[in-house]
């Protein structure tokens, strides 16, 4: 099993996949990538839709003592997608939603990120539509193919792309912490003040303006009565106006 990239045919979930082969010593910093997912899981107990020529990749981070939180990760995958994409269409407007989707200009969604704890540390997956936007029942998607510049790409040249920028930012991470990547991401986030949406996991609805990351990139809300909430976990959407 060599090579820095593991690409199969065909699976269920890389998540799924990566979980067990957690167990038989997967080394950090090599990927799984299939080349069609059946049964892909996104955030929130949501499936996530394939379509042809799309990228699915999940690869393990091994968590040690003296690493920063393992929460972290969830900035540090959108920090290096959203590189990694940028990268390799620089003429197409991409941006990160909270806390790692990847949205075209229009707001429609390019990408997300599934983080997972497994006993040896954090399987990260990430789907990026590629070639096509699956037909999403609660939002809007779209390929990277119809963005501009994006019409040679394929699934394998974004993984390698990937793989490069998330290499570079995990000993980042290590060495000085979330700081770098929070700066990072602010700068390919929302704008201050963007209108938002979040639903909490008590079912609580938060609205409010974007007003900042906290130290440990939880999500803070300006609210119309001059407070603010600080959000840790919950869906986020952007309000039109
Ligand atoms: C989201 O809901 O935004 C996260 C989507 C994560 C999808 C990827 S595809 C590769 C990996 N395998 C899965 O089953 N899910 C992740």
């Amino acid at each position: 099993m060599g090579g820095r990239i593991l690409v199969v045919a065909e699976t269920q979930s890389t998540n799924d996949d990566l979980r067990g082969l957690a167990e038989s010593g997967w080394p950090e910093g090599r990927w799984l990538r299939a080349e069609r997912q059946t049964g892909g899981r996104g955030r929130l107990g949501r499936p996530w839709l394939a379509a042809p020529g799309n990228l699915f990749a999940s690869t393990l981070v091994v968590l040690g003592p003296d690493d920063p939180p393992a929460t972290d990760l969830a900035l540090v995958g959108g920090v290096a997608a959203h590189e990694a994409l940028v990268r390799s269409m620089p003429d197409a407007p991409i941006r990160l939603k909270w806390p790692n989707d990847l949205l075209a200009a229009d707001g429609a969604k390019l990408a997300g990120i599934l983080l997972e704890r497994v006993a040896r540390g954090v399987i990260v997956g990430i789907g990026i539509n590629v070639a096509g936007a699956p037909d999403l029942p609660d939002r809007d998607a779209a390929a990277l193919r119809t963005l501009p510049g994006g019409a040679g790409i394929d699934a394998a040249r974004v993984m390698d792309a990937l793989a490069d920028r998330f290499a570079a930012w995990l000993p980042r991470w290590r060495a000085d912490g979330l700081e770098p990547v929070r700066a990072a991401w602010l700068a390919a986030g929302h704008c201050p003040g963007e209108r938002l949406e979040a639903r909490l996991p008590d079912g609580e609805t938060v609205r409010g303006g974007f007003a900042g990351l906290g130290p440990r990139g939880e999500l803070i809300v300006g609210l119309d009565d001059g407070g603010s909430r600080v959000i840790h976990a919950g869906d986020v959407g952007l309000v039109r106006g």
